[in-house]
Order: C-alpha cells, then sequence, then structure tokens
C-alpha cells in the first residue's frame, strides 16, 4: 500500500522493524538527559529492537553510551533499569572489568597470567556507540556516521529557550523514573503524541492544565487571553516563548504555553510540584517550555521541574515508554515535592495513551486496515509520517539536513 501524505502510515511501514534500525542508524534520537544521570559511575539502561544499551556518566564528567553487552561471553552488564556503578564496569558472569571513560578491558583475572598482554585482550573493549549532549539532552545514533549539522542545528535552535536551565551544567537530581512496555508500535506512540484531537475525550484531567486549543495550532478566544497575558509577561522577563516549528532538519519543534489561570505547575490541582524553583524562575510561572523531538520524544520544562518522556521500539508492535521527573538537586521528597503529585499527571496522561496505541496498533495489523486521513489541524502527524517515511528511506541522502 502506498504511503499519501495527509493520511496515516501503512501497515508495512508501521511493523516494518528494519525500517526502524534505518532510521535509528541515520537520525540522532533522545535517550534522556543529564538529569537521568547526574553524577559520575550514574548509569541508565535502555533496550532498542532487541540491543542493550547503556548511558554512562565518567568519571571525567562525559556521558557516553555503551553496548551494554560483555565483550567476553556477551552477558548483560548492567541489569537495572537506572543507578550507581562501581570504579569499574565488572561483568556478573566472569568478571571481565571495563574503564568507565573508554570502554577498555583493565582486567580480567580468569583468563590466567599474560591474557591482558594478548591482541585479544587490547581488542576486548565496551563497544561506544554515537552519542551527542545538546542543552543536557542526550541524542544517539546507531550509525557511524551522524550528521552533526543535524545536532548543531538542535543547540542553535534550543539554547535560546532552555538556556536558563542549565540542564548541562547539572544541579538537578533525578525525582522518578518510569519505563514500561508497552504493547503498541512505537510509531502508533508517537502519531498519538502528536495528535490533540483525542485529548478532550481521553485526558479530562489534563484539560483541567491547558486550553483544549493549546497544542495544535488552533485557537480559541479564552485561550487568546491567556496567551496574551503569557506573552507580556514573558517579554518582561526576558523569556523567549515565540514557537519554532519544524524547520530545516526537522527534528525539534518548541513552544512555551500558558497553563490554566492560577497553575503554578504540570500537576493536577494547579499546586507547584516542588519548592525549589529551576531555570532562573524566581517566582512559579504559569507556563510550560514544551519541545517535541523527532523521532522519538517531549519534553516539558516548567519553572519547578523538568518532565521527559521518549519511546524506543522493541520489536515490530512492542516498544518502552520512558518517562523522567527531573527536580533541582537539593530538593528533597516529602519535603520540598511529593512524589505522586509531581508524577500524577504525565503518569496518567500516558496510560491513557497507552490504551489508544494499543487499540492503534491491532486496528493497523486487521486485514481491513486502511490509513485513515488526520484531522486538518493535526499538521504535526503529518509532519511526523512525512518526515519518517522520507528519513527511513532506503538509498543516500537521508543524513542530510534540509531546507
Ligand atoms: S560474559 Fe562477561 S565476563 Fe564472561
Ligand atoms: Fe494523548
Amino acid at each position: 500500500m502506498k504511503y499519501t501524505s495527509g493520511f496515516g502510515l501503512p501497515a508495512e511501514v508501521v511493523f516494518d522493524v528494519e525500517r526502524a534500525f534505518r532510521l535509528l542508524s541515520k537520525k540522532w534520537f533522545f535517550v534522556g538527559t543529564r538529569g537521568d544521570v547526574p553524577t559520575p559511575r550514574d548509569y541508565f539502561t535502555f533496550d532498542v529492537l532487541g540491543d542493550e544499551f547503556t548511558l554512562l556518566h565518567g568519571a571525567d564528567g562525559v556521558i557516553r553510551c555503551f553496548v551494554n553487552r560483555c565483550a567476553h561471553q556477551s552477558a548483560r552488564i548492567l541489569k537495572e533499569a537506572t543507578g550507581s556503578c562501581g570504579p569499574n564496569l565488572v561483568c556478573p558472569n566472569h568478571q571481565w572489568t571495563y574503564h568507565i571513560d573508554s570502554g577498555a578491558l583493565r582486567a580480567a583475572s580468569m583468563m590466567g597470567q599474560g591474557f591482558m598482554e594478548t591482541d585479544v585482550a587490547r581488542r576486548s573493549r565496551l563497544t561506544e556507540v554515537a552519542l551527542h549532549e545538546v542543552e543536557g539532552m542526550l541524542f544517539a545514533c546507531l550509525g557511524d556516521e551522524p550528521s552533526q549539522v543535524e545536532v548543531e542545528e538542535m543547540s542553535t535552535v534550543l539554547a535560546p529557550y532552555t538556556g536558563p536551565f542549565a540542564l548541562e551544567r547539572g544541579g538537578y537530581k533525578l525525582a522518578h523514573h518510569q519505563r514500561e512496555v508497552v504493547p503498541a508500535s512505537w510509531l502508533m506512540v508517537m502519531i498519538n503524541n502528536r495528535e490533540c484531537c483525542h485529548c478532550r475525550q481521553n485526558h479530562r484531567g489534563l484539560l483541567e492544565l491547558f486550553d483544549p486549543s493549546s497544542f495544535n495550532g488552533a485557537t480559541s478566544a479564552s485561550y487568546d487571553v491567556m496567551m496574551a497575558a503569557g506573552i507580556e509577561r514573558w517579554e518582561q522577563l526576558g523569556r523567549r516563548w515565540e514557537e519554532h516549528a519544524f524547520t530545516k532538519s526537522d527534528s525539534v519543534r518548541v513552544a512555551r504555553y500558558p497553563l490554566s489561570d492560577g497553575w503554578k505547575s504540570i500537576t493536577f490541582d494547579g499546586a507547584p510540584a516542588s519548592r525549589k524553583l529551576i531555570g532562573g524562575w524566581e517566582d512559579y510561572d504559569a507556563s510550560t517550555l514544551s519541545i517535541w523531538f523527532n523521532p522519538n520524544a517531549w519534553v516539558h520544562f516548567t519553572s519547578d521541574h523538568i518532565a521527559t518522556n521518549w519511546v524506543l521500539p522493541i520489536d515490530a508492535d512492542h516498544c518502552t515508554l520512558y518517562s523522567s521527573w527531573i527536580v533541582r538537586e537539593d530538593a528533597v521528597e516529602g519535603v520540598d515535592y511529593e512524589l505522586e503529585h509531581l508524577i500524577d499527571v504525565w503518569r496518567v496522561t500516558n496510560a491513557e495513551d497507552v490504551d489508544l496505541c494499543e487499540a492503534m496498533t491491532n486496528g493497523a495489523k486487521s486485514s481491513y486496515y486502511q490509513p485513515g486521513p488526520f484531522a486538518p489541524d493535526e499538521q504535526f502527524c503529518t509532519q511526523f509520517c512525512d518526515w519518517y517515511m522520507r528519513y527511513s528511506a532506503e538509498g543516500p541522502g537521508a543524513n542530510e539536513a534540509t531546507s
């Protein structure tokens, strides 16, 4: 079945894992932030299409991405989702020991005397994958030649918005991380994320925080009033608010949106999520700085926390939905924030979306499936599908930034 712009993806695209792998080998994809691995030795594991990886904050302060498999007999080295490792990475199987900054083998005591001087030992190291940090956000690429133009452009676009948060300089901590295996195609999760017309019926709680027209380009009279008040306030405070739509390499969109009157953060009751402000804010602001990344993430910066969500494929019809909540380093759970209160909005909203994504995935497996048209103001669904079709296609050229 042929793809038509403005319609959903054909089933043979939705369930094509080779195509997904090709895309993730050409384009940078979001894998977390410096807030997920804030201090040296912190790690964060994730899976992509049957391979296991880990982010690792080195003793030298650099965050790297390694394949989470031992060079000896392929055992998984780090078993937890997140945590802190020792001064070296030690495989639990036969204790081969690796340098956390380089992935080089340091010791393999069971291999006998003289082994470390052999060529085999010199060649045995953890496999490193391309990782680039943009404004404290981390992007990996499975291919050997990821585009530097694209990450430089992302940095240029985002710095005026995210600069005051200085996520790249640290000072944050991971308040909570959640990951869920979802019985849905990762592409259905992304299309659902870019869509707004399901929100009114399916995210009743979220509609308390946001005017329903916030996210889809349409406006209402009530939204216009909120936005105008927000713009006046943000201009006085020197905060960037203008939407930066997907352009050039098409991988990032950023916008500041007002929260409902009286709301101080993204919480169901409008009360602050944390008592410790971030991002240079001197008071709570009823807004979110929201960023959408192709192919796989959406991130919300408020004046007291950062909430990140991203999705990665496991196989044709399963994916992992990762979510992290980042607060100021000195915020104390039970004193400055209550965990349930901090995480509730995205925990509940994501659960509502998961059901929809599973239903759409099952529908796409049906012999009666036909990709349907997106609503007229769902241009971000169309943008995502066009982008995916273009950059996941076979052949050269998909690495190039385009205007
Ligand atoms: S598999 Fe890791 S040390 Fe043997
Ligand atoms: Fe949703």
